[in-house]
């Protein structure tokens, strides 16, 4: 059982399935569909279950902090985000983020505060990059169900809903920064 079964759960939003899980794989840079923008999201049936489900399996499986559909070729408004346990990152310490399902995310600054850091994709593997991102954000979205959210988000976490929005538009973290390295073994 996934997250993402027991959110849908607590939601009261179990779907009788008639067809075998799809099973969406990770695509990687330079595949031409991480450049495309993707579409609104306006069905919240059974497939938009899905792949929230695999999105969810695949950023567990990768050990990833958050995951946009077009990175599983799916060119649809939707992200996952999750800091499973705090962390301590470049001296900032990062508390835990709940499994967080973003249907057509907005999201805007709050204040004009800008903060470099490192990010890395799970689409470009081996790679990261020293970004300039927003310290704090406020965003708005639906959640599976269609309900509208609303939030916001400091440091690192307004970070990766960033880079996921990114994801959202075409946009990979390489095109924002000119300080990309190689490592063999990311540090954590
Ligand atoms: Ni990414």
């Amino acid at each position: 059982m996934t997250p993402a079964h027991s959110m849908a759960a607590k939601q009261g939003c179990i779907i009788e399935r008639r067809h075998a899980l799809t099973d969406y794989a990770l695509i990687y840079e330079p595949n031409p569909t991480l450049r495309e923008t993707s579409q609104i999201v306006t069905a919240f049936d059974a497939d938009l279950q899905e792949l929230v489900e695999n999105m969810v399996r695949v950023m567990h499986q990768e050990k990833g902090v958050g995951l946009a559909a077009p990175q599983l070729g799916v060119l649809r408004r939707v992200i996952v985000v999750e800091v499973a346990q705090a962390i301590e990152r470049e001296g900032e310490s990062i508390g835990p983020l709940p499994l967080t399902v973003l249907i057509n995310p907005e999201i805007a600054p709050l204040g004009h505060e800008k903060i470099e850091g490192w990010e890395g994709c799970l689409s470009i593997p081996g790679y990261r990059g020293y970004v300039e991102r927003w310290q704090h954000i406020t965003y708005t979205a639906q959640d599976i169900n269609g309900h509208p959210l609303q939030g916001q988000a400091t440091g690192f976490h307004a970070r990766i809903i960033q880079h996921e929005v990114d994801h959202l538009n075409g946009i990979l973290y390489t095109d924002r920064t000119e300080k990309i390295e190689t490592f063999i073994r990311s540090p954590s």
